[in-house]
């Protein structure tokens, strides 16, 4: 059940809410429960995503969690005790956690941000290692409990964490002793990419959303889609997918970035493109065609 509000929606285990310049918020909302997966967050969680990605207000999504917890994984009670017996229902919540923890988010348009506040365990790795860049607080506490209670990192947590994790030894060792660890290891061990004192944690999201928004969005879905993709493929496919790509984009890019940032970097002399993305129509700070200020006598960083 939920209930509208200008752009707020309240679900029953999640928030949605789009600020004015397209940041969407979505918050697990079961602090109680530390914000525990159940299947009803599932079901709901599915339902927001597919959602968000033709949601034209929509252009960061940000996934974060109520109170003390990102989210304290599978709900042991709702998630698994309970369905047990209920083979209909495992499966669709089974099913409703693979589509938008990993396929909905991974697969998204859109740039997705995990802002991690708190806890994060076990089945909450999955749609972690499915956000595109995660900001955490430096005291959030993760760890692969899984072990601690029984049974194997399943719901394909075992699969994303050795394909995000550099090292297959700290992926190993952290399942193995379920040793939970803090936001700096996060960031040390390739998990998270930016750790800071958790009172900063909403404004760094926030810049970093507001830099995502200075690239052309379609570009920037070509660019994660592209690295993915050639995640698991040989070089060759990888040249020819690459090359059809690049070729498609000039396409699909109605902001016509590739030939705007050429004439304004080759032409007009107005930005570097090796500091800086170069103005997107419309944008706030003149005209892409207008001279900003002469390479040669600006400032040089
Ligand atoms: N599933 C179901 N319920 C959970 C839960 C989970 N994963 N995590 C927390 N809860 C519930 C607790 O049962 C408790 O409910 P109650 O108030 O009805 O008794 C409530 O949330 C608060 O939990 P509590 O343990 O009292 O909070 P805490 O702040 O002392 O500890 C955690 C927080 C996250 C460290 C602890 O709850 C925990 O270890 N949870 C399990 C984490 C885990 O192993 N998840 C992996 C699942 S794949």
């Amino acid at each position: 059940m939920t209930a509208r509000k200008g752009n707020s929606t309240n679900y029953r285990c999640v928030l949605v809410k789009t600020d004015k310049d397209g940041i969407t918020w979505v918050t697990f909302n079961r602090p109680e429960k530390r914000n525990a997966m159940s299947p009803t967050l599932h079901a709901e969680m599915e339902q927001i995503m597919l959602d968000l990605e033709t949601d034209q207000r929509t252009k960061v999504i940000v996934i974060t969690g109520a109170g003390d917890a990102w989210s304290a994984g599978m709900d042991l009670k709702e998630y698994f005790r309970e369905t047990d017996a209920d083979e209909r229902g495992q499966f669709r919540s089974f099913t409703s956690n693979r589509n938008w923890g990993w396929d909905l988010i991974s697969r998204s348009r859109k740039p997705t941000i995990a802002m991690i506040n708190g806890y994060c365990f076990g089945g909450a790795f999955t749609p972690l290692c499915a956000c595109d860049i995660v900001v955490t607080a430096e005291d959030a506490t993760y760890g692969l409990s899984e072990v601690n209670w029984g049974i194997i990192p399943g719901g394909n947590v075992s699969k994303v964490i050795v394909d995000t994790m550099p090292s297959f030894r700290q992926a190993l060792f952290y399942a193995m002793t379920g040793r939970p660890f803090d936001g700096r290891q996060a960031v040390a061990m390739g998990l998270a990419n930016i750790a800071v004192p958790a009172n900063q944690l909403k404004a760094e999201t926030v810049k970093l959303a507001h830099e995502l928004m200075t690239k052309s969005p379609t570009v920037l879905a070509y660019v994660k889609q592209a690295l993915r993709a050639v995640r698991t493929m040989d070089q060759d496919q990888s040249y020819e997918y690459l090359r059809a790509k690049i070729l498609a984009l000039r396409v699909d890019d109605k902001e016509r970035t590739r030939e705007r940032g050429m004439a304004e970097f080759l032409d007009n002399k107005s930005y570097r493109p090796g500091l800086q993305a170069v103005a997107r129509p419309g944008a706030a700070g003149g005209s892409p065609r207008k001279k900003v200020m002469p390479r040669s006598t600006s400032k040089r960083i």
